[in-house]
């Protein structure tokens, strides 16, 4: 057994096709289902749930779908007018050669690439100025929601200095809560 640390853990989503992305998630990230359910098996909870795992928890991501609700596709009005939805979730790769190995995949998945591939870092020579050292492309799911694939994440050192995926420490920043 593993250390089991705090932390954030996962995020439910909402779908419009509970199949379509099940299938989406199965295949771009290699997810597995754990478990499905109908809305209203549990009388609290009207919504069909998927819960899809990526490693040994029993899950990572929850897709929830409900039945009551005509969804309608987004459009540029969403951006203008609506309820605060939530900008983008993120998928870690556990290194830089499984993070290329699923851009490859979802290249050959035909899934656009609305962002990247790119550098987060304000100061790593290839970086295009923005924030967490970590190394990116983000794509779209079949609702629309942003998702992103990384790896490399700095870490933060106790005295808050920024640390790359190599043990280096960062020249520069400073974490603003130590
Ligand atoms: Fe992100």
């Amino acid at each position: 057994m593993g250390e089991i640390r705090a932390g954030f853990h996962h995020i439910a989503i909402e779908v419009s096709d509970m199949d379509r992305s099940i299938a989406f998630y199965r295949e771009l990230l290699g997810m597995r289902l754990t478990e499905r359910h109908e809305a209203g098996e549990v009388p609290a909870i009207p919504f069909a749930l998927a819960f899809l795992r990526s490693g040994a928890d029993h899950h990572d991501l929850v897709l929830a779908h409900d039945p009551r609700k005509r969804y309608h596709t987004r459009t540029d009005d969403d951006v203008r007018e609506g309820p605060a939805g939530f900008h983008h979730f993120a998928f870690r790769c556990a290194n830089r050669e499984a993070w290329l190995a699923k851009l490859r995949k979802t290249r050959a998945m035909g899934v656009e690439i609305v962002r990247g591939p790119v550098v987060h870092s304000a100061w790593q020579p290839r970086g295009e100025g923005s924030w967490g050292e970590s190394e990116s492309f983000y794509v779209l799911d079949p609702d629309g929601h942003r998702l992103e694939m990384f790896c490399d994440m700095a870490t933060i050192a106790d005295d808050g200095r920024y640390v790359d995926a190599s043990g280096e420490s960062i020249e520069g920043p400073i974490a603003e809560e130590i």
